[in-house]
This record gives structure tokens, sequence and C-alpha cells, in this order.
């Protein structure tokens, strides 16, 4: 990592959906840098199967099994990290759910389910936590996982997209509303990381994740330790005057998608220079 190791030193973090893919990463990054972090998911299997990689000695790390969807699970999630750790500087809103389908097709349950996961979850841990935080006077931060199509919208993903579109909103309003208390709120927007989760659930041919890679102008998905690095930096005594930002680490996927010419990067360089010779005027 390039951030110094005591970047985020006795730093008490709690990461929803802590227990697996990018979360996990991330709390396992966030340990590397000092951290004492508290994973949460609805599995408590699961969470006591990833507690020992992020912290083998299991002094530094915290599983408490909650459901975000549940506003009063979450108070206990809360409650249990302030026992353990004392408090809670940082939340990272990570939890999430989504899968493809076609929008005529889904039923009242399934748009509930992810919506209920990724907006009223963020919303629940978001307040519990502000409310420790405003409580305790020590200010803190909450960084939330957003997506690139909080503001593009994408087919197939309705129930995701108004959720994340209203994470987003979510971000920028409390940024504002609880800079009083010291509080920064910010939001990352990654593109597509490969994780067993997302992958089965958004990629699930060859075909489909091949064409999701020609669609990102680096050519390549992203790396854990990308927004590892990146969200430690945000949530870091390193960027007090960052709040209310929403950080893109995509490769230049959602620009590279819009641009009217940008379908030209499919044709190999040297082809289309050449190209772009003889096409040009000469009065
Ligand atoms: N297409 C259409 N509907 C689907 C679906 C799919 N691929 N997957 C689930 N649903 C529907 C179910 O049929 C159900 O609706 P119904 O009761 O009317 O039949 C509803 O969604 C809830 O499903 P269920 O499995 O009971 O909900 P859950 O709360 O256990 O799961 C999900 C929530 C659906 C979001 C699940 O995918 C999940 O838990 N995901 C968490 C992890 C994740 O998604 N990670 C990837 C992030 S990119």
């Amino acid at each position: 990592m390039l951030l110094r190791d005591d970047a985020l030193q006795d730093k008490v973090i709690l990461v929803t959906g802590g227990g697996s893919g990018l979360g996990l990463s991330m709390s396992t990054g966030f340990a590397r840098l000092g951290a004492r972090v508290a994973i949460t998911g609805r599995s408590a299997a699961r969470l006591e199967e990833a507690a020992p990689r992020i912290d083998a000695s299991g002094e530094r790390v915290h599983a408490h099994a909650a459901d975000v969807r549940d506003a009063g699970a979450v108070a206990g999630l809360v409650a249990s990290v302030v026992a353990r750790f004392g408090r809670i500087d940082v939340l990272v809103n990570n939890a999430a759910g989504n899968f493809l389908a076609a929008t005529e097709d889904l039923s009242p349950n399934a748009f509930d389910a992810v919506v209920r996961t990724v907006l009223y979850g963020t919303f629940n841990a978001t307040q519990a936590v502000g409310r420790h935080m405003i409580e305790r006077g020590g200010g803190g931060t909450v960084l939330s996982i957003t997506t690139t199509y909080a503001w593009t919208g994408s087919a197939f993903v309705v129930p995701s997209a108004v959720s994340k579109a209203g994470v987003l909103a979510l971000t920028r309003s409390l940024a504002v509303e609880w800079a009083t208390y010291g509080i920064r709120l910010n939001a990352l927007a990654p593109g597509p990381f490969p994780t067993e989760g997302a992958w089965e659930r958004l990629m699930p041919t060859p075909e489909i994740e091949e064409r999701a890679r020609r669609r990102i102008p680096a050519g390549r998905f992203g790396e854990h330790h990308e927004l590892v690095e990146l969200a430690a930096f945000l949530v870091s005594d390193a960027a007090p005057f960052i709040t209310g930002a929403c950080v893109t680490i995509d490769g230049g996927e959602w620009m590279g998608s819009g641009g009217q010419f940008n379908g030209l990067l499919q044709v190999p360089r040297e082809e289309l220079k050449g190209a772009l010779r003889t096409f040009r005027r000469r009065d």
C-alpha cells in the first residue's frame, strides 16, 4: 500500500457486508493500516470465517451479525461495537444486494429486497452511527459505496439504480447537515471489481464478462487493492476537508460509454489513425 502503515491507527471502523467481497478486502486493508475493524452481515458463520483473515489475533476485529434492513438490529450492532471498542470513528456502507432482471418481471418483493438492503440499510446504519457520533461529540466519517449508474441509470438493475441514487443524495445531504458535528460523508462509485457475489449475479456468462471488460477504456477490471487504498484515504485524517464527494474508480468506464465517438476505441489505434488521415479535409 502507498499509504503509511499507521494511516488508520486505532480508528474504529464498522464495515457493513464486511464478511465477503470488497467489504472483506476493505476490512483487511483497514486492519493492516492500524484500524480496529467491526464487520457485520446477515450470516454469522460467514463473519466468523472472515474475522481471522482480518486479524489473526482477534484483538482488532469484532464480528456481529445483523441485517441492515432491520433498524433495531442495526441499533444493537452499534451498541455491540461501542461495547467492544469504545466508539465508532468510521462507517463504511458496503452491504448491498443486486441482480439482473427485466423490470417488468420484478415482483414487489424483489424490488423491496434490493431497496431495503441498499437504501434503507444505508440509511439505518448511517442514522444509528451518526447518532452515536453526534452524542459522543468527536466527529467521524461515513463512506458509502455507490455506483456510476447512480447518475446515468442502468437497464436491468432498476432497484439497485434507484437505491444507489438515493445513497448518493443521502451522502450529499448529510455532508451539509452534519458538517457542524465534524462528520464527513463521502461516496465511492466503483466500476466492475471482480467478487464472487457480484460476478455470479451480474456477469453470469463469459460473453457478458468480456463485453463488460471491453467497455472499460483502461482495458481491465478493477483490482481490490486500488479501491481499498482510495477508501482508506477518504476515511483517514489525510482527507479532513473532503466531504460530500463521490469519487469514481472505474478505469474510465462510465464516461467511455457516453461519448458519441467513443465507439472508435474498438478500432485498432494505428488502423484508426490511418483512416483519420485519409478522412482529413484539405481545403
Ligand atoms: N430475478 C428476479 N427476482 C429475484 C432474483 C432475480 N435474479 N433474485 C431474487 N429475486 C426475488 C425473489 O424471487 C423474491 O421475490 P418473491 O418473494 O416475490 O419471489 C425477492 O427477490 C427476495 O428474494 P430472497 O432471496 O427471498 O431475498 P433475500 O433477502 O434473501 O435476498 C437479494 C436479497 C435478492 C438481493 C440477494 O441477492 C442477496 O441477498 N444479495 C446480497 C449480496 C449481493 O447481492 N451482492 C452483490 C452485490 S453487486
